[in-house]
C-alpha cells in the first residue's frame, strides 16, 4: 500500500550526511496538503491535536479511534504521488501503550493497518516503556521516541523544561540509549537545555529531533498550529511566523461585513389565507 514512500530507516541515513530533518504536525487532509506543499520530510499526527483541535486541556483524553480518525484524514490530504509522499508518524495516545505488551501491539497495529502511517510516536523512557518499542519493533512496527517534556506526564512533571540538572541529564541520557537500544529509528527530545541536546545527538546513532532544544540537533519539529500563529497561547520555543488567527479572523469579518452591507432583500409576507377553523 505505503510502497515508495520515504521509510522510517532513510531518517538514519539523513542524519549520517548531516542533511537535516524537518517533521511538522498535521491533524486533517487541510493542514497534511500544506506540510506536504511546504515540503516536510515527516508529518507527525502529534496528540497535541487533543489540545489544537479538539479544545481539551491535555493531551491526554484523546483515543486510539480519534488519532486513527485524524492519522486517516491526513493520509487522504497527501496528493503527491506515495513515493514523493512525506512519512507519516501517528502518535499512540495515553493508555494505548501503557497496559500491557499485547495491547500495545494492537494498538500500533490498528493505526499502520487503517491508515497509511508508517511508524507510531510514544512517550517516555522508562524501562515499562523500552519493552513495548523492543516488543513493536520486533512486530515490524517502526518506533519514533519522545523524551524531556513528555506532555502525557504532565501530572508527574508539569509542562516545564526538563533535564536541568547532571542527574536528570545523566537519566535522560540513558533512557535515550535503551531507546535507541530497543530499536527506535529516531527519538524527539522536547524542551530540555541545548547541551544535552547536543550530546544525545553526538552519542547516539538515530536522529535527535529537538523541539525548544536548540539547534544542535539532527532535526527540528513544530506544531504547525504554533508555527501558523494560529493557536490561543504561543509555547515560548514556537515562536509564530505569521499572525496566523488574527489574519483569518480579519478576513472573515470583512467577510461578514460585506454580506451585512449588502443587504437583503425585503420579503414581504405573504397574504393570511382564510381558514376554516
Ligand atoms: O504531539 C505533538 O505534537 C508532539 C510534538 C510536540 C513533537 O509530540
Amino acid at each position: 500500500m505505503a510502497e515508495g514512500r520515504m521509510r522510517p530507516a532513510e531518517l538514519i541515513r539523513f542524519k549520517q550526511s548531516g542533511r537535516a530533518i524537518t517533521m511538522l504536525t498535521a491533524w486533517d487532509g487541510l493542514s497534511a496538503a500544506l506540510v506536504e506543499e511546504a515540503g516536510a520530510d515527516v508529518v507527525l499526527v502529534g496528540d497535541s491535536l487533543a489540545m489544537v483541535v479538539l479544545g481539551h486541556a491535555t493531551t491526554l483524553p484523546v483515543t486510539l479511534e480519534q488519532m486513527l480518525h485524524h492519522s486517516q484524514a491526513v493520509c487522504r490530504g497527501l496528493s503527491k504521488p506515495l513515493a514523493k509522499q512525506p512519512l507519516v508518524v501517528c502518535d499512540l495516545p495515553f493508555l494505548s501503550y501503557q497496559c500491557g505488551l499485547d495491547r500495545a501491539v494492537a494498538a500500533a497495529g490498528t493505526i499502520l493497518k487503517e491508515s497509511d502511517a508508517a511508524a507510531v510516536k510514544l512517550e517516555g523512557g522508562e524501562p515499562e516503556v523500552v519493552a513495548v518499542v523492543d516488543r513493536l519493533v520486533r512486530m515490524g512496527i517502526p518506533v519514533m521516541g519522545h523524551l524531556g517534556l513528555t506532555p502525557q506526564a504532565v501530572h508527574r512533571l508539569g509542562y516545564r523544561r526538563q533535564g536541568i540538572d547532571p542527574r536528570s541529564q545523566d537519566k535522560l541520557h540513558r533512557q535515550a540509549q535503551a531507546l535507541q537500544d530497543a530499536g527506535c529509528f529516531s527519538l524527539v527530545v522536547e524542551h530540555v537545555p541545548s547541551e544535552l541536546a547536543g550530546r544525545l545527538r553526538r552519542n547516539l546513532s538515530i536522529p535527535v529531533i529537538g523541539i525548544g532544544a536548540g539547534a544542535d540537533c539532527d532535526g527540528q519539529v513544530s506544531v504547525t498550529a504554533d508555527l501558523l500563529g494560529l493557536t490561543p497561547s504561543q509555547p515560548p520555543f514556537t515562536p509564530a511566523r505569521m499572525q496566523g488567527r488574527e489574519l483569518s479572523i480579519t478576513a472573515l469579518k470583512s467577510w461578514l461585513k460585506e454580506q451585512r452591507d449588502q443587504g437583503a432583500t425585503p420579503t414581504t409576507p405573504p397574504p393570511q389565507q382564510a381558514s376554516d377553523c
